[in-house]
C-alpha cells in the first residue's frame, strides 16, 4: 500500500496566494462587468529591462548554432553571472562574498523552501509572524512541526512582529537553531538597521544557530544607512545564508532567476558536534537535484549589471515606488495607520477589522484585490497588505475606488 507523507495533512487547505486567486476568479466570474485591480500577490507588471531583452535575444540566437550552442551548464550558474553578482551586489558594498559562494537558481521561493532539507528534523526553528508562508509550510511538510491549533503550528518558536515592536521581532528567549528573517520584510514592509541585525548575528554565533536571510526586496531599500545584505554585518558569513531574486529587482517573476549565497565559513553540526560546511552540502544538493538556469535567462540576468541595465532597473524600482507613495498618501488621507512603502513595495495597513472581511469588502465594494494579513500568520490578523506592483494608472484608479469605499 502506498502511504503518504502525513505531514501534508497538517497543512492548511491551500497555499495563500492560490486561495486568493481562486476567490478572485470566482468574483470575476460572477461580476464580469467589474475591472478587478490586483494589488495582492507581489507580481511585477512592467516589461523586462531592455538590456536584459537584448542579451536574452542574443543568447537565444547563440543556441541556434552548433558552434555557440550550450547544453547542460554548470549547476551553480555560469561564471559570467556569478562574477557579476559577487562584484556588484556584495563586494561593491564592502561585503566579502566570492563568486563561488553564489548558487544561481530558478527562484528564491524554491531556494527558501529547499534549503531546510539540509537540517535535521529535530531542530528548533524560530519563524516570524506574520511571515512569507513558504518558510512555514515547507517545514510543516518536512515534519518539523506538530499540528495546527489556534492559528499556530505546535513545536515552533514564533517571533511576533507587531506594531508594539515596530514589526521587528525580539530575539527568542529560548535557544533556537534555525532563524528565518526577511528584510525589507514581506509582508509588513518593515526594515531593520545594521545595529538590530547585528544582535541576530551575535545571537546566532552564541548559540551555534543559523540565520536564513531573505533579501528578495533589497532593491527597494532607499535609505543608505539600512543594510541590503546580512553580510554587511561583521561575522555574518559564519552564521547566515542569504536569498536574493531578480524577480522584483529586474522584473523576472515570469523569467525565473535568483540566487542563494552560502559562504564557505558557514557551518552546521552533526550529533557529535562536529562541524560541516553548508556550502559543500548545498552544492551536493544543488548538483543532485538541479540542472541550472537556462543560458539565455542567465545572460538576461547578467545584463542588469551593465551600466544601462543598472539604470533601467533603477527606473523600474522608482516606478513601483511611486505607486507605493500614492498608496501611502491615500492611506494618510483616509486616516489608516500603516508601515512599509518607503523602503519596500509592500504597505501593511491596520484595518481595524477581521482581515479576510477587509479583503472581501475591498473586493466587493471597490473591485480591488489586496492580501489579508491573517494569511501570513496570527499576528497579521486585523491587517491587509497592499502591493505597489501595478501600473500608475491602475494604482491611481484603485486608490480612487478605495477612497470612495472607505472614505
Ligand atoms: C508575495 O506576494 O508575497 C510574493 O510575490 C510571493 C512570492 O514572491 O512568491
Amino acid at each position: 500500500m502506498i502511504t503518504i507523507n502525513d505531514n501534508y495533512l497538517k497543512l492548511q487547505a491551500s497555499y495563500l496566494f492560490s486561495d486568493i486567486a481562486k476567490r478572485v476568479a470566482s468574483f470575476q466570474k460572477n461580476h464580469p462587468e467589474i475591472d478587478v485591480i490586483k494589488l495582492g500577490i507581489g507580481d511585477v507588471t512592467k516589461g523586462l529591462p531592455p538590456a536584459s531583452i537584448e542579451a536574452f535575444h542574443k543568447a537565444v540566437d547563440e543556441m541556434a548554432n552548433d558552434a555557440s550552442f550550450k547544453g547542460y551548464g554548470p549547476e551553480q550558474g555560469y561564471d559570467f553571472l556569478r562574477d557579476a553578482i559577487a562584484q556588484n551586489d556584495f563586494q561593491a558594498r564592502g561585503a566579502d562574498i566570492q563568486a563561488d559562494e553564489i548558487f544561481v537558481s530558478d527562484g528564491a521561493k524554491c531556494d527558501t523552501g529547499n534549503i531546510q532539507e539540509l537540517f535535521s528534523t529535530d531542530i528548533t526553528i524560530a519563524i516570524p509572524d506574520p511571515v512569507y508562508p513558504v518558510y512555514l509550510d515547507t517545514n510543516v511538510m518536512a515534519g518539523r512541526t506538530g499540528i495546527f491549533e489556534n492559528g499556530r503550528y505546535q513545536g515552533l518558536v514564533y517571533l511576533d512582529s507587531t506594531k508594539e515592536n515596530n514589526f521587528i521581532p525580539a530575539l527568542p528567549t529560548e535557544k533556537v537553531d534555525l532563524i528565518y528573517l526577511c528584510f525589507p520584510n514581506n509582508p509588513t514592509g518593515s526594515t531593520i538597521s545594521k545595529e538590530e541585525l547585528k544582535t541576530w548575528v551575535d545571537y546566532a554565533k552564541d548559540n551555534k544557530a543559523l540565520i536564513l536571510f531573505d533579501a528578495a526586496y533589497e532593491a527597494f531599500v532607499r535609505d543608505e544607512n539600512l543594510p541590503k545584505s546580512i553580510y554587511e554585518i561583521d561575522g555574518a558569513k559564519e552564521v547566515a545564508i542569504e536569498f536574493r531574486s531578480f524577480s522584483k529587482s529586474a522584473g523576472f517573476t515570469g523569467t525565473r532567476c535568483a540566487y542563494t549565497v552560502v559562504p564557505k565559513e558557514c557551518m552546521a553540526y552533526d550529533k557529535e558536534g562536529k562541524s560541516h560546511s553548508l556550502h559543500s552540502l548545498w552544492n551536493r544538493r544543488h548538483c543532485t537535484k538541479f540542472n541550472g538556469v537556462s543560458y539565455p535567462v542567465q545572460r538576461a540576468a547578467a545584463a542588469i549589471y551593465t551600466k544601462e541595465g543598472k539604470a533601467q532597473c533603477k527606473a523600474l524600482i522608482d516606478y513601483y515606488m511611486e505607486n507605493a507613495f500614492t498608496i501611502c498618501q491615500t492611506m494618510d488621507k483616509l486616516g489608516y495607520k500603516y508601515v512599509g512603502g518607503d523602503n519596500s513595495p509592500y504597505i501593511w495597513i491596520e484595518g481595524n477589522m477581521d482581515s479576510w472581511e477587509f479583503f472581501d469588502m475591498l473586493l466587493n465594494k471597490a473591485g480591488v484585490v489586496c492580501t489579508p494579513g491573517a494569511g501570513f500568520g496570527k499576528c497579521g490578523e486585523g491587517y491587509i497588505r497592499i502591493s505597489a506592483f501595478n501600473s500608475h494608472e491602475k494604482v491611481q484608479e484603485a486608490m480612487q475606488r478605495l477612497t470612495k469605499a472607505l472614505g
